[in-house]
């Protein structure tokens, strides 16, 4: 087999090994779906205890709403913060260091219940949300990095891969016969200490990113060394000349700051990209479903609402596995377009079922084939695509910035919709759905136009081709044009 394209064993280590951090995003993004109930009604005895009365439903409904949404702050203040790490400890070792805010979180949440402390709750979200943050940062660069420039997207969506196991893993967690109960929610929430130790032990097996071994510290030998490993051939010189092509590159632009991302014109249009990217996938209403759906569900007659969050999630893995079968093959910006498109239709579907639900019963099997199939679609390109083309889009030196404010905006996104949509929800009543309809056309007609393909280029062809259009007027050049640099783009 062509070397360019051997999952090798260290490969497959390092990669694996960075994705149980994508896991432990995922799994606090699903943890506290199902055991809403029981975990409000510890807030209330300590309330009780602490004050002699019971709680009112208004101070209820908020310390809940803040201890869900709190995760999204926590990510939003991480995710900007990735910047400050990558550079200075590498990719790696970042990675490593974020896991102590794991332990933290894992104490804070796994004892709040001993301590009666909803107070503890509430800092162990956050904390574990700056974890997550850091990591939506950290692995999909890591990742990026390691991999051979035709296994890139395949990889890259093991970060999504690693989410939506994370989020299958605390549904079925949560449910009342395993721990989502009275006596064992703390281990529910603790449970993160799981990967954070199998984390630790593994990532200093690890090799660290090449790329940043070239390019940012110099150190040539040991890049080629890490090189060698990875891709199971002593012949590395086309990846090294590759990352020196871009380390010269580099050595004009330098590093580049969060401002000076903003202020030069030659980062302009893949920045407009992967910030548009990013609210495609939070924009197009996939929390609404995974913080919520047990709830939609109830609301749509569904009688066993639980399972069919489950089954959510089952469906929500078998797609993402498609995704990363179909990634290397259809291309990036096709596969978007598919899934946005499909979303859409699934959203329409999702209406016409609420709306109908009154005079129809059967309807409510309507609204479970049209949320499976808003997860499928969401899975096939908006859910892995967004978090590793950033990673592709700019070359070193930019590209800690850029991945910051490309998370930022995701989890701004991922915020409002988590507290917002039960609100609108109430407002809109069945039509609420038709709201992400619009979004995601919208979205749709902008891949269209601007999202060039990256498929099977290399971090610098794809630099090169935004760096030509913003050289001769950025509006002039289609995505086709940009293609032409070495990618087909068929499906
Ligand atoms: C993506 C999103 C995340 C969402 C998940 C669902 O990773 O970033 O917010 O919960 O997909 O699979």
């Amino acid at each position: 087999m062509d070397s360019g394209k051997r999952v090798t064993f260290p490969l497959l280590m390092a990669v694996g090994t960075a994705v149980l951090g994508s896991l432990q995003f995922g799994y606090n993004t699903g943890v506290i779906n199902a055991p809403q109930k029981i975990i409000e009604k510890f807030i209330n005895e300590t309330w009780s205890e602490r004050y002699q009365e019971p709680i009112s439903k208004g101070s209820l409904t908020a310390i809940w709403s803040i201890s869900v949404a709190i995760f999204s702050v926590g990510g939003i203040v991480g995710s900007f913060s990735v910047g400050l790490f990558v550079n200075r400890f590498g990719r790696r070792n970042s990675m490593l260091m974020a896991n102590s805010l794991a332990f933290i979180s894992a104490i804070l949440m796994g004892f709040s219940k001993m301590a009666s402390s909803w107070e503890m709750l509430i800092a162990g979200r956050f904390v574990v949300g700056l974890y997550s943050g850091l990591t939506t940062g950290f692995v999909p660069m890591y990742v990026g990095e390691v991999s051979p420039t035709a296994l890139r997207g395949a990889m890259g969506t093991l970060h999504q891969l690693g989410i939506v196991l994370g989020i299958l893993i605390a549904q079925v967690f949560g449910l009342e016969s395993i721990l989502g109960n009275d006596d064992l929610w703390p281990l529910l929430l603790g449970f993160i200490v799981v990967p954070a130790v199998l984390q630790c032990i593994l990532l200093p097996l690890c090799p660290k990113s090449p790329r940043f071994l070239l390019i940012n510290n110099n150190e040539e030998n040991k890049a080629k060394n890490v090189l060698k490993k990875l891709r199971g051939t002593s012949d590395v010189s086309s990846d090294m000349q590759e990352m020196k092509e871009e380390s010269r590159q580099m050595m004009r632009e330098k590093k580049v700051t969060i401002p000076e991302l903003f202020r030069s014109h030659l980062y302009r249009q893949p920045l407009l990209v992967a910030v548009v990217l990013q609210l495609s996938q939070q924009l197009s209403g996939i929390n609404a479903i995974f913080y919520y759906s047990t709830r939609i569900f109830e609301k749509a007659g569904v009688e066993q609402p639980v399972y069919a969050t489950i089954g959510a999630g089952v469906v929500n893995t078998a797609f993402t596995v498609v995704s990363l079968f179909v990634v290397e093959r259809a291309g990036r910006r096709s596969l978007h377009l598919l899934g946005l498109i499909g979303m859409a239709g699934s959203a329409v579907l999702m209406t016409i079922a609420l709306a109908l639900l009154e005079q129809l019963k059967w309807m409510s099997y309507l609204s479970i084939v049209a949320i499976f199939s808003f997860v499928a679609f969401f899975e096939i390109g908006p859910g892995p695509i967004p978090w590793f083309i950033v990673a592709e889009l700019f070359s070193q030196g930019p590209r800690p910035a850029a991945m910051a404010v490309a998370g930022f905006s995701n989890w701004t996104a991922n915020f409002i919709v988590g507290m917002t949509f039960q609100y609108v929800e109430e407002l809109c009543g069945p039509y609420v759905f038709v709201i992400f309809t619009v979004l995601l056309l919208c979205f749709f007609v902008f891949t269209y136009f601007k999202v060039p393909e990256t498929k099977g280029r290399t971090f610098d062809e794809i630099s090169a081709g935004f760096r030509q259009t913003s050289a001769s007027g950025a509006e002039k050049h289609s995505p086709e044009e940009l293609n032409s640099l070495g990618a087909d783009s068929q499906l």
